[in-house]
């Protein structure tokens, strides 16, 4: 397992990213996902690959019972306990390393964590055992469109081309599943591709029924503060589910 955020490179351009008003996670992202939340008061939330804590926050905000955030990152845990209440326990536990956390959830979430994980079948197999019957699992992960391609030249190769105002992606290798090695803030981060069918097929045989699910997308308001994420209606980058375990 990479654990790349705490690679001080990567550490340093993914928080200067982050502390930018415009950027992807903000304007696309986080709206989104939020809108996804259930009402969370009095609820026992966990959420996976919490990063800087802003999730176990706002869901304290909203009144949740008990908070827990786990991260595989020292850098991003740091940060969390420093900005976030005390209230929350944050915890450096890995998201394949479920079965360390022992308590019972109404709430899992998770944004923009499961595309790092190799075995997706594990970990929705053990996240079903950390949430009471009925209780509900959102996640937020690279869109199947971003993750697909299979790039051996990753640092050389452009994937987008852009004509007369459309940006066109290549797309390679959909249905062959498994690791990707991709350039996004230093050479050499390890993502995982899965397509829809594993995605949707993996929840369902785990015991849950998909709620909601949303392809990003940029409306006027957005793309007049980044232009850019206007190529958002050519390619989503990101794919939102909300299921419900039986
Ligand atoms: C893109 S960041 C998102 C952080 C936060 N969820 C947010 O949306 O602001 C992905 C987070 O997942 C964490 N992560 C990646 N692989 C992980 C793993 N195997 N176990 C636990 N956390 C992991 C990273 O350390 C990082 O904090």
């Amino acid at each position: 397992m990479q654990n790349i955020y705490d690679v001080n490179e990567f550490f340093g351009k993914y928080i200067e990213h982050r502390s930018q008003d415009v950027n992807a996670n903000n304007l696309i992202e986080k709206p989104i996902f939020y809108s996804m939340l259930p009402d969370m008061l009095g609820k026992d939330v966990l959420d996976i690959g919490c990063g800087v804590g802003e999730l176990c926050q706002y869901a304290l905000s909203c009144g949740a019972g008990k908070v827990v955030g786990i991260d595989c990152s020292k850098n991003m845990l740091e940060l969390a306990r420093q900005n976030c209440s005390k209230d929350i326990s944050f915890y450096n536990i890995l998201m394949e390393q479920l079965s360390k956390i022992h308590d019972k959830f109404d709430i899992v979430t998770s944004e923009l964590a499961f595309h790092y994980v190799e075995d997706f079948d594990k970990l929705i197999s053990d996240i079903a055992s950390l949430l009471k019957s009925g209780g509900k699992l959102i996640f937020s992960q690279e869109h199947p469109l971003v993750t697909a391609f299979k790039n051996p030249n990753h640092e050389k190769i452009d994937t987008k081309i852009d004509i007369m105002g459309k940006r066109y992606y290549l797309v390679s290798d959909y249905n062959v599943l498994g690791k990707r090695v991709v350039k996004w803030n230093v050479n050499g981060v390890i993502k995982y591709h899965r397509n829809f069918t594993d995605i949707i097929n993996t929840l369902t045989r785990h015991g849950f029924v998909i709620d909601q699910l949303f392809e990003s997308y940029a409306d006027e308001e957005v793309i007049k503060k980044e232009p850019k994420y206007k190529y958002q209606n050519d390619r989503p980058y990101f794919l939102f589910i909300c299921a419900t375990l039986k």
